[in-house]
């Protein structure tokens, strides 16, 4: 399983591919507005950071403008993956990009019907929201379930499902058990990921332990 970052934060994402653990990062212009940053600057230095695959989200809603965008954004540098939104004419434009050589992230899935079109549309990844179902009373998880099943059945889709509004590390035990290939994640649910009580109590035992000893490795 792959692990993204969702997050604009150039620090964060620095701190983060310093650990070995990110394979590439995704924005959106939420996250951008959040930084506070001009929006080609912080793609450039995010795509800078990290080896992997950076989406960069279109802002228009007709076709012709949204290609525009996505060749401008796919210009500013090799691993830039260009997002845009599961409209019609979002998949149109991935379709345009996708047969060009860009890679695109077709953004705002919450249905498995929405799914199956972003991978006809030639998608690289489809980004299936499930906090936001969870906020509203459905089961984000089963849309995962059904995506990664139905993606399954035809191996001509080339779509990676990439799960998105994740928001406890639960969602991520469970997208890896379903087999989903990425896991786009906050940077404070990465975090939570490694924290275990156990693990701080059986540490602390084992440092004291040691210094009874007396000894030194180094
Ligand atoms: C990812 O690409 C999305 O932009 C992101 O995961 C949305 O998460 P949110 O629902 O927490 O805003």
């Amino acid at each position: 399983m792959k692990f993204f970052v969702d997050t604009a934060d150039t620090e964060e994402i620095r701190e983060l591919a310093d650990t070995g653990l990110l394979d590439g990062v995704t924005t959106n212009p939420s996250l951008i507005a959040k930084s506070g940053r001009d929006f080609f600057d912080v793609i450039k230095e995010i795509c800078s950071l990290v080896d992997g695959p950076v989406s960069a989200e279109v802002a228009a809603t007709d076709y012709d403008t949204m290609l525009e965008e996505g060749k401008k954004l796919a210009g500013l540098a090799d691993n830039v993956a260009v997002k845009v939104p599961l409209t019609m004419a979002g998949l149109k434009t991935c379709s345009q990009l996708a047969k060009q050589g860009t890679q695109v992230n077709v953004t705002l899935c919450f249905s498995a019907a929405q799914a199956i079109l972003a991978a006809k549309a030639g998608a690289a990844y489809i980004s299936p929201f499930v906090g936001r179902l969870d906020d509203i009373g459905q089961d984000g998880m089963n849309m995962i379930s059904d995506v990664v099943q139905i993606y399954a059945n035809y191996p001509a889709f080339q779509t990676e499902v990439l799960v998105a509004s994740i928001r406890n590390p639960t969602h991520i035990v469970n997208s890896a058990l379903m087999g989903a290939d990425v896991c786009t994640v906050p940077p404070q649910v990465l975090k939570q990921l490694v924290s275990h009580p156990l693990t701080d109590k059986g540490l602390a035992a084992f440092l004291a332990d040691w210094e009874k000893t007396g000894q030194k490795i180094l």
